[in-house]
C-alpha cells in the first residue's frame, strides 16, 4: 500500500467538493476556526462541551498539572448516557429511529429512541440486580446484535466500565482480557451468524471463563438458537432476566465525574500482552460528538452507517455513542458483506436510503474483487458522504470507492486516528480538497508534528515519525492498571517536549497535507485490525514443535498486509504442509481467525542482533527482495 504515499505531490489529483456540498457543510471556513482552535483551545472545547448536558459544569476544562494524566472538563459531572439517550426523549427525536438492524439471514429489528432507552434501561436494572457497581468492569463478548449496544449502553448508564472483547477473537485473547479487567459479569451470545455460519461464542465464553476465577455471572443472548452449554447458577438467558420484574423500564442515569471511565478497550502493541485503553465519561463524549458532527457534517435526516464492528474503537466511537449523542439514525448490520452475494452492502444502502457510509479500505478492495456490475444494480443516490478508517487507503481503492460507490459525487472522508485519540484526528471536512490517499489535516484543537528522532521538524515532503503536541479532550488517560506502560510507550519518547508518539511514520507535503505511511513499530494491521508480532510469535512458541518465532507483515492486495511467521523447529520435529497448517491453527486457537499466518517458513537460524534481538526489519526486507538496509548489527 505504500503506492499512496508516493504520490504525495500529485497536485492534479485533486478533487474539489461540489457546490451542493459546500453549501451544506456546518463548517464554511476551516483554516479560520482551526486557527481559533489552537489559539484558544480551551475556549473551542468549552464551547463544544456547552453543547452537551451536563449536570453539573466543569471548573476547569483542561487540568495538566499531572502531565501527561491530562485531565478534561474537572469537576463536570456528566453521564454520556444523558447525553446519547435521556436528553434525546424530551424532544421530538423520541419518536425517531435510533437504530435500524439487519440481522445478516435478513431479519430486521428497528428501536426508536424511545425504544432503545427502555431496553437499556431494563438491562441497566438486570445489571444491578446481579449486583454490578459503578466503577467495575463488565466483560462483553458479542456479535454485531442490538444487544451488543444495549449491554454496552446499560453499563455507562450505572457506572459500570465496559470491555467490549471483539467477537473474532477465540479462547486465550478473551480469558486474558477478562483476568486483566477482572470481571466478575460477562454478557455474550449463544453465537452470531457470519457468512451463514454460527460464529458459537457461547462455547468460547465457556472456555475462557474456565480460566477465569473472578467471573461469577453469565448473560448470554439467544441468537442462533442453537444447544449451547449452560452453568447453573451461572449463566443466564437475557430473555428471562428482560422478562422478570427486575428489568425495570425505569432507571435513573447515574451522575459521574467528568473522568470517570466509561470502557477500557484492549488494542495490541509492543508487547505480547494487549493494553487495556481508558476512556472517560466527559471528555470522550465531547470529543467523539465534535468530531463526527463536522467530519460527516451530521444533520437531523441522516441515517449514517459506519460499517465496523463495535468491538473496535471504531465501533464504540462512530457506530455506537457520537451518533447517538448526535441524534442521528445509525445502522447497524450483523454479517459479511458479501453473503449471500456480494451487493450485500449495497443493498442495504439503497433499502435503508443511507445517506454516509463510513468503512474501511480492506473492505472496499474486498468488495471492489467483485466487480462493479454489483454496486450498479443498486441506487446508491442517497448517498451523500463517503468515510474511510484503519489504515492508509490506496488510491486505487480510493478511486473506485468514490468513482463506483460515491458516483463521484461524495467526498470521501479518510480518517486518521487510534485507539488512544478516542476520535477523528487528521481528516478532511467536506470542504476539504482531497488528495486520494492523505488524511488532508487535523483536526480542530490538534496540532501535529513528524520529526526525527530528536524531536526536530523534518523537512516537508521528508519521512518522519508522527506526533501530536498538544492533548485533546479524546485522548486515552491511560493504560488500564499499567499506568507507566502508559507514560513509556507514548509519552517516554518526546518527554521533553510533552508530545504523544503516535508511532506511525508519515509524510507532510507541501500544502500541509499528511501521508500516514504505517506503523513503525512492532505492529501489523491485517484487514485494518491490528496485531502485536509479539502476541503472534508467543502463540506459536506455545506449540511444542517450536523453539523460536518471529511474525512480520508483507503487503497483500486485499488485506493490506498478511502476517508471515518463520520459526525454528525442536530438534524432534521436520517441517512440513501438515505442521504448517497446525501451526496456523495455533495462532488462530491463540488469537483468532484475524491473525491466522498467510505463510510459515521454516529456518535453520533467524537473524538476529548480537544481543539477542530478532531483526524483523531484515526478514522483511529478504522477503521482498529488497536491500537489507543497515545490518552491521546482524550476528548471522
Ligand atoms: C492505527 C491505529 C482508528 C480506528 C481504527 C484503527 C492506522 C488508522 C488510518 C488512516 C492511515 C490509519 C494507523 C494507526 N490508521 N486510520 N485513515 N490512514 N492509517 O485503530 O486499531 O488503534 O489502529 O491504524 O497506523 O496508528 P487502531
Amino acid at each position: 500500500m505504500s503506492e499512496s504515499t508516493k504520490n504525495s505531490s500529485m497536485n492534479s489529483d485533486l478533487h474539489h467538493p461540489s457546490a451542493e456540498t459546500v453549501d451544506a457543510a456546518l463548517i464554511k471556513d476551516y483554516e479560520t476556526l482551526y486557527r481559533r482552535s489552537i489559539t484558544d483551545r480551551e475556549g473551542f472545547w468549552a464551547e463544544e462541551a456547552s453543547k452537551l448536558d451536563w449536570f453539573q459544569k466543569w471548573d476547569k476544562v483542561l487540568d495538566d498539572s499531572k502531565k501527561p494524566f491530562f485531565k478534561w472538563f474537572s469537576g463536570g459531572k456528566i453521564n454520556i448516557i444523558q447525553n446519547a439517550i435521556d436528553r434525546h426523549l424530551k424532544t421530538w427525536r423520541r419518536n425517531k429511529l435510533a437504530i435500524i438492524w439487519e440481522g445478516e439471514p435478513g431479519d430486521v429489528k428497528t428501536f426508536s429512541y424511545h425504544a432503545l432507552n427502555r431496553e437499556v434501561s431494563k438491562f441497566a436494572n438486570v445489571l444491578k440486580s446481579m449486583g454490578v457497581k459503578k466503577g467495575e468492569i463488565v466483560t462483553i463478548y458479542m456479535p454485531q446484535i442490538p444487544e451488543l449496544m444495549f449491554a454496552m449502553l446499560a453499563c455507562a448508564k450505572i457506572g459500570a466500565a465496559h470491555s467490549v472483547v471483539y467477537g473474532g477473537f477465540s479462547v486465550e485473547a478473551l480469558a486474558a482480557r477478562i483476568e486483566d479487567a477482572k470481571s466478575r459479569v460477562v454478557v455474550t451470545a449463544d453465537g452470531g451468524w457470519r457468512r451463514g455460519k454460527i460464529n458459537d461464542l457461547k462455547s468460547i465464553a465457556n472456555d475462557a471463563i474456565k480460566r477465569s476465577p473472578t467471573v461469577e455471572v453469565c448473560i448470554c443472548v439467544r441468537r442462533t438458537g442453537h444447544d449451547v452449554y449452560m452453568e447453573n447458577d451461572r449463566d443466564f438467558w437475557y430473555h428471562d432476566l428482560m422478562g422478570l420484574p427486575i428489568a425495570n423500564p425505569n432507571c435513573p442515569t447515574e451522575v459521574m465525574d467528568s473522568e470517570d471511565m466509561l470502557f477500557i478497550l484492549y488494542t495490541s502493541g509492543t508487547t505480547g500482552k494487549p493494553k487495556g485503553l481508558l476512556h472517560t465519561h466527559g471528555g470522550y463524549a465531547v470529543y467523539t460528538s465534535t468530531t463526527h458532527r463536522y467530519v460527516f457534517d451530521i444533520k437531523d435526516e441522516d441515517r449514517w452507517w459506519c460499517a465496523a464492528d463495535p468491538g473496535w474503537i471504531t465501533g464504540h466511537s462512530y457506530m455506537v455513542y457520537s451518533p447517538l449523542i448526535n441524534g442521528a439514525t445509525l445502522m447497524m448490520y450483523e454479517g459479511a458483506p458479501n453473503h449471500p452475494y456480494p451487493n450485500r452492502w449495497w443493498q442495504i444502502v439503497e433499502k435503508y436510503g443511507i445517506n454516509i457510509l463510513y468503512t474501511s479500505p480492506t473492505a472496499i478492495r474486498g468488495l471492489m474483487r467483485f466487480g462493479e456490475a454489483w454496486p450498479k444494480r443498486h441506487d446508491l443516490s442517497s448517498l451523500r458522504l463517503l468515510g474511510s478508517v484503519g489504515e492508509p487507503i490506496n488510491p486505487e481503492a480510493w478511486r473506485w470507492y468514490h468513482r463506483v460507490i460515491g458516483q463521484e459525487r461524495c467526498p470521501i472522508m479518510d480518517t486518521w486516528w487510534q485507539t488512544e485519540t478516542g476520535g477523528f484526528m487528521v481528516t478532511p471536512l467536506p470542504i476539504t480538497p482531497l488528495k486520494p490517499g492523505s488524511a488532508t489535516k487535523p483536526f480542530f484543537g490538534i496540532e501535529i508534528g513528524v520529526v526525527d528522532e530528536h524531536g526536530k521538524e523534518v523537512k516537508r515532503g521528508e519521512e518522519g515519525k508522527l506526533v501530536i503536541k498538544s492533548p485533546w479532550p479524546g485522548m486515552a488517560r491511560t493504560i488500564y492498571g499499567d499506568a507507566d506502560r502508559y507514560v513509556e510507550t507514548y509519552w517516554k519518547e518526546y518527554e521533553k517536549q510533552g508530545w504523544y508518539k503516535a508511532g506511525d511514520s508519515a509524510r507532510i507535503d507541501e500544502d500541509g497535507y499528511l501521508w500516514v505511511i504505517g506503523r513503525i513499530d512492532d505492529v501489523i494491521k491485517v484487514s485494518g485490525y491490528r496485531l502485536g508480532t509479539a502476541e503472534i510469535e508467543s502463540a506459536l512458541i506455545t506449540h511444542p514443535a517450536v523453539s523460536e518465532a518471529a511474525a512480520i507483515g508483507l503487503p497483500h492486495e486485499v488485506k493490506g498486509n498478511a502476517i508471515h511467521a518463520y520459526v525454528i523447529l525442536r530438534s524432534k520435529f521436520t517441517p512440513g504442509k501438515e505442521l504448517e497448517e497446525e501451526l496456523k491453527e495455533q495462532v488462530v486457537k491463540e488469537i483468532g481467525p484475524i491473525a491466522r499466518p498467510e505463510a510459515i517458513t521454516f529456518m535453520d537460524v533467524l537473524p538476529k542482533t548480537r544481543s539477542g534481538k530478532i531483526m524483523r526489519r531484515v526478514l522483511k526486507a529478504r522477503a521482498q527482495g529488497l536491500n537489507e538496509g543497515d545490518i552491521s548489527t546482524l550476528e548471522e
